[in-house]
């Protein structure tokens, strides 16, 4: 889909009009009876209404007032994909939107819920549905719109689209090899740098997790390394992002059930794919920050060799880990990548990882999971993101009192908990592996859907993209030097 600029209004084709206020209907290309008829409709149930004119399409489009502004603009996002599923299904190709009297905030919302909305994963269909996304040409039509405002909106419907492609792919076209691949096409089309470590690095290095969880595959593991490290960085040292990249997750020895559980697990690799999209994104739009991204890889299977439960680890950073449950893997391959992540000495370290049942158990597929060392401020300001781009944050707690809850017999740690506070063990035990301010997020409920919710489809949904990246640039908004702000 092409999003395009327009700054002034020849009125031709399908047009969608946005509206805040019933007044600004006078301004529309409407009959005496047309408006009648839209002002009573939207009066009575706000939302998007349709006037066909044999074949030339007209939206009209109003959200709920008194909301708060993060849910009004998520209401106009949503707006948006119910225009794409309208597009779609009435085979529209082109299409102008006109913010009537709501500013150009609305208008980038709804062109971000239409775009984010038209995504499908069509790669495997032999019957040509690849070609049916119809909607083809959006031009937006507003005088406040900069150039910059359209790329950025591009850069993250790219990149988000990236994610749930990595997402969606199964592990037989996308091992941990594959994905580290794909990284790297990301790196050279961004402007970003990767650097890959293959087994006999990650062996040199004695990542033991990593390598416990490989024993298993037939594939070698890989830990990617991405930078984003720009003159114009107004940092020192880095932010780190962190992400699970378990390419396939059987549960390895500790087998998963099949039915909505194992079934899904390729999915398992979304906080790897996540973070891979952020640096993307840093790096297409030239933020002025010095960023990295730790991806370690692998499949987790059980085999012949498979690392066995009763195990005992050795880890990158010497601590000892009694493996009860293979399936509690991602925490085995994340430690390896926080401990390597001290090497750096950065600001801020946040892993993003499809972690724990019991995160999805908590908050379904609305909401991630978050805990840490960081402190208040910085997860206030993750919450605050979170809140805007609606890819939500709630807090989880890391008290000292769950680390019982974890304590082993044999080694320093065990890999798992009880059932209870699940998200939470796992928290604990990542945390003993950092010694820098860090965030964890647990996105195990929405980063991969059961079925669609407004503008995530069904499957991978890019979720920690748009969270991390806005973090990022409000992140920029706080420190740059006041002079360099524009007013
Ligand atoms: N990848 C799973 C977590 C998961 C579950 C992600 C559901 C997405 C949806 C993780 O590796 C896992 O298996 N966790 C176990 C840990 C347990 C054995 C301590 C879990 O949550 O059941
Ligand atoms: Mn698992
Ligand atoms: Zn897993």
């Amino acid at each position: 889909m092409e999003i395009q600029l327009k700054n002034d209004k020849p009125a031709v084709g399908n047009q969608v009009f946005l509206i805040a206020a019933t007044a600004a209907l006078r301004q529309l290309p409407l009959n005496e009876n047309e408006l009648a008829y839209v002002q009573a409709k939207l009066t009575d149930a706000p939302g998007l209404l349709t006037l066909n004119r044999l074949g030339r399409w007209i939206f009209i489009v109003a959200i709920d007032g008194g909301k708060a502004q993060n849910q009004q603009v998520e209401l106009w996002r949503r707006r948006g994909n119910e225009l794409a599923a309208i597009a779609k299904k009435e085979k529209i190709r082109a299409i102008e939107i006109h913010a009537a009297d709501t500013g150009k905030g609305p208008l980038l919302a709804f062109a971000e819920g239409l775009a984010l909305g038209n995504y499908a994963f069509t790669k495997y269909f032999t019957d040509g549905q690849a070609k049916q996304q119809y909607l083809s040409e959006v031009t937006l039509v507003h005088g406040d719109i900069a150039p910059a405002d359209i790329e950025r909106l591009k850069a993250i419907i790219d990149s988000v689209t990236l994610v749930r492609d990595m997402v969606n792919e199964p592990v037989v076209s996308l091992n941990a090899l594959k994905l580290a691949e794909r990284f790297g096409e990301m790196g050279r089309e961004a402007g970003f740098t990767t650097e890959v470590l293959h087994q006999n690095q990650i062996e040199s290095l004695r990542m033991g997790g990593l390598l416990a969880v490989n024993k298993g595959s037939i594939d070698p593991a890989t830990f990617s390394i991405l930078e984003w490290k720009p003159e114009t960085a107004l940092n020192s040292r880095p932010i780190i992002l962190v992400g699970k990249g378990v390419v396939f997750d059987t549960g390895g020895l500790s087998l998963k059930p099949t039915p909505q559980s194992m079934d899904y697990m390729k999915s398992d690799m979304a906080g790897g794919a996540a973070v891979a999209g952020v640096i993307y994104l840093a790096a297409r739009l030239k933020l002025p920050l010095y960023l990295m991204a730790l991806v370690p890889a692998t499949d987790n299977r059980p085999d012949g060799n498979a690392i066995t439960p009763g195990d005992v680890i050795t880890m990158h950073n010497g601590t000892t880990v009694e493996v009860l449950n293979t399936d509690a893997e991602g925490r085995l391959i994340l430690a390896d990548a926080l401990s390597f992540a001290r090497n750096y000495h950065p600001d801020l370290v946040i892993d993003v990882a499809t972690l724990t049942g019991s995160a999805a158990m908590a908050l379904s597929t609305q909401g991630i999971a978050g805990m840490g060392s960081a402190g208040a401020e910085t997860m206030a300001r993750l919450q605050q993101a979170g809140d805007e781009v609606y890819e939500r944050v709630v807090e989880f707690p890391l008290w000292d009192e769950y680390d019982e809850m974890i304590k082993s017999d044999i080694a320093d740690v065990k890999n798992i908990g009880s059932r209870e506070a699940g998200a939470i063990t796992a928290g604990k035990f990542l945390q003993r592996f950092t010694a820098y301010p860090w965030v964890h997020l647990d996105i195990a409920g929405p980063s991969f859907l059961p079925s669609a919710d407004h503008y995530r489809p069904k499957g991978g949904s890019g979720t920690g993209v748009r969270l991390l990246f806005r973090f990022l640039e409000n992140y920029v908004e706080s420190i740059r030097p006041k002079a360099d702000k524009l007013e």
